[in-house]
């Protein structure tokens, strides 16, 4: 089905059923004019912590706030009418366990309306899952480059290489029998993550991963080159908007100097002008 002929958004079960058919199509949002530009082109939207970086100039994602979260959560469900809203869990708010999880989930979905949480981890996570979704919490799994970790990863760096590929292997399996409906995989070797995307019954969603993955997820902000600070090689820039802000700004701020701008169109005569019909 072509996003342009669905009416309404999709639920996680749909997003499932897409397993191994057309592939998903998926951005991140944080603001409400953004969700509105992708809702009619996306399947689903995440409302990614990577707002933490993006839009809030955090070093990385680990000071995201639940507070955070649904505010913009909130935001993009405003903007949002043919496009499933997925949020993310934000560090700290589901690891210490399933109840803890289940609180925090139950809340981001209450407060925003997403239809479905994100939280990071493949066998650590596996058990937390399977309480979320028994318990009405639909789960989008994340493995691979887990940001949230890493501190323990090391880093941003490319996961599942070599023998670690059984492990990564074993994280995809544990979401998907846990009850995830879907999975992204992030930074993973291409040939690993068409394993995966062939071994197991839920959709992968590839960033930095394959275009075999049964759909593809890119940060808006790093797609559109808003975000300029630095980018990933999996990164493909579609438009250089952040250059073209810039270049705007230094336009108005010399007119602003030179005193062209306002300019007679832009100000208001004493005396209304009659009305011409
Ligand atoms: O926070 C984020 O933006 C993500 C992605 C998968 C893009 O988790």
């Amino acid at each position: 089905m072509s996003a342009t002929a669905r009416k309404t958004a999709p639920l996680p079960d749909d997003i499932r059923a897409r397993k191994g058919g057309a592939p998903l199509v998926s951005l991140t949002a944080y603001t409400t004019p953004m969700a509105q530009m992708m809702d009619a082109h996306c399947d689903f939207v995440l409302v990614g912590d990577s707002v933490g970086m993006v839009l809030h100039g955090l070093p990385s994602t680990l000071g995201v706030t639940m507070e955070m979260m649904i505010l913009h959560g909130k935001a993009v469900a405003r903007g949002l009418k043919q496009a499933m809203l997925v949020v993310d869990m934000p560090f700290g708010s589901y690891e210490e366990g399933p109840e803890q999880a289940f609180r925090n989930a139950a809340r981001l979905m209450a407060e925003t309306g997403a239809a479905a949480v994100k939280l990071e981890g493949g066998v650590t996570m596996a058990d937390t899952i399977a309480f979320l979704v028994a318990r009405g919490v639909p789960v989008m799994a994340h493995i691979g480059l887990t940001p949230q970790s890493i501190n323990t990863l090391g880093g941003y760096k490319v996961q599942g290489r070599g023998a670690a590929g059984e492990a990564l292997m074993a994280d995809a399996r544990a979401v998907a029998q846990a009850g995830a409906f879907a999975v992204v995989l992030e930074k993973v070797p291409e040939a690993l993550a068409d394993r995966i995307t062939g071994e197991i019954e839920i959709p992968t969603i590839g960033i930095g991963a394959s275009a075999g993955c049964d759909g593809q997820i890119l940060v808006v902000d790093d797609m559109l080159g808003l975000f300029t600070a630095f980018k990933a090689k999996f990164v493909k820039r579609y438009a250089t908007l952040g250059e073209q802000a810039e270049a705007a700004i230094a336009d108005y701020a010399a007119e602003v100097r030179a005193r062209s701008f306002p300019a007679p169109e832009h100000v208001f005569a004493d005396v209304a002008p009659e009305a011409t019909s």
